[in-house]
């Protein structure tokens, strides 16, 4: 009977929710409480290494940088240093955006935005980094350094922000990521990323990729263990982060960082390691977890490079090696690759 149908029709009442109507509600620390479960529930208790990079954890990395023990900072620096002229070479097509993930404090960037300034170059600087702090100080700094400079600083992680760079118009892309933040990927969060990348990036962008290179295993336990205890505080940060966002209880002198250098996948790994048998609750998660004397938490993977694996891993993802530039010692490497898109 088509009266009573349209009689029903009248009195449904039902809404269609916009995603920006419930974009607050999941935030991010629902993510991080999830990830916390989920990690410390595994059997080999882990725990994400980007949950390290709060302001205070950035804070700390930047400490790390300066460590006399840290060598992948000067080595970077230098490379850039020698480089800057022919880097800046490559970069034709202006007006183009200069994206940079994981900017941190951008010191090594000045390097390259004063060439590319004394060459006159146009563009658009885009750093994106997780870290609000150091993207607020970045921003604040590079723009008082470089005060013509356009800015447009995106607070996400790697993903969204390139996914957000997609579609922002024909310009040419020069991604930047610097320091060895491709270290914390596993060989197939590698391809997974870098895939991600070229999906979201146009035929002919390029990118410029820090790799942290294989070299004599005392020299990488230094730079992970240092004297002063920088690294180990940044280590544990992570459960001071989970005790003031998640309402965690972690007491931080019964943890230890240790750093070791595991030679067969080639990555420097660090825990946290448990001096003593505990429970420790976390109010968000409404749970605890237990913990055996001398148990660890994994944090972090640091994967080292061989030039062969940084050529395989191009190859793989749909890149063509433009150069890859290495420091006098060989230690660290910065390697150029452009999206290479068939058909086009
Ligand atoms: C920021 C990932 C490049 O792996 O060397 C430094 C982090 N961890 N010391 C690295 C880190 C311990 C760093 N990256």
């Amino acid at each position: 009977m088509p009266g009573a149908s349209l009689e029903l029709i009248q009195h449904m009442s039902y809404k269609i929710l916009d995603p920006k109507d419930f974009a607050d509600s999941f935030d991010d620390r629902h993510a991080f409480a999830l990830d916390v479960l989920v990690g410390l529930s595994d059997t080999v208790k882990t725990l994400p290494s980007k949950y390290l990079y709060d302001t205070r954890g950035s804070e700390l990395y930047t400490e790390i940088t300066n460590l006399p023990e840290y060598y992948p900072t000067d080595c970077g620096r230098a490379i850039l240093q020698t480089n800057a002229a022919k880097i800046s070479a490559m970069m034709k097509q202006a007006p183009f955006n200069l994206v940079e993930l994981g900017a941190g404090t951008g010191v090594k960037t000045k390097i390259l935005l004063e060439e590319f300034h004394k060459q006159e170059l146009e563009f658009q600087y885009v750093p994106i980094d997780i870290s609000e702090g150091a993207m607020k100080e970045l921003v604040a700094d590079i723009g008082s350094s470089f005060p013509q400079l356009e800015i447009n600083g995106l607070i996400s992680d790697y993903f969204n922000g390139l996914k957000w760079l997609h579609n922002r118009g024909q310009r040419k892309n020069y991604v930047m990521f610097l320091g060895s933040s491709i270290g914390n990927f596993t060989n197939s969060e590698a391809k997974f990323f870098l895939r991600n990348g070229w999906t979201c990036l146009n035929d002919g962008d390029c990118v410029l990729i820090g790799f942290d290179l294989k070299k004599d295993i005392e020299m990488l336990l230094w730079a992970y263990n240092d004297t002063q205890g920088v690294t180990a505080e940044f280590n544990l940060n992570l459960l001071r982060r989970i005790n003031a966002e998640l309402g965690g209880q972690f007491i931080l002198k019964n943890f230890r960082h240790y750093g070791t250098y595991n030679v067969l996948n080639g990555a420097m790994e660090s825990y946290l390691v448990s001096v003593k048998d505990q429970e420790v609750y976390v109010g968000m998660i409404s749970r605890s977890f237990s913990f055996c004397e001398w148990e660890p938490i994994r944090t972090e993977y640091s994967y080292k490079y061989l030039l062969s694996d940084i050529l395989g891993l191009a190859a793989d993802t749909g890149f063509v090696v433009e150069d890859t530039l290495f420091d006098s010692q060989r230690y660290f490497a910065d390697s150029i690759w452009r999206v290479r898109k068939p058909g086009k």
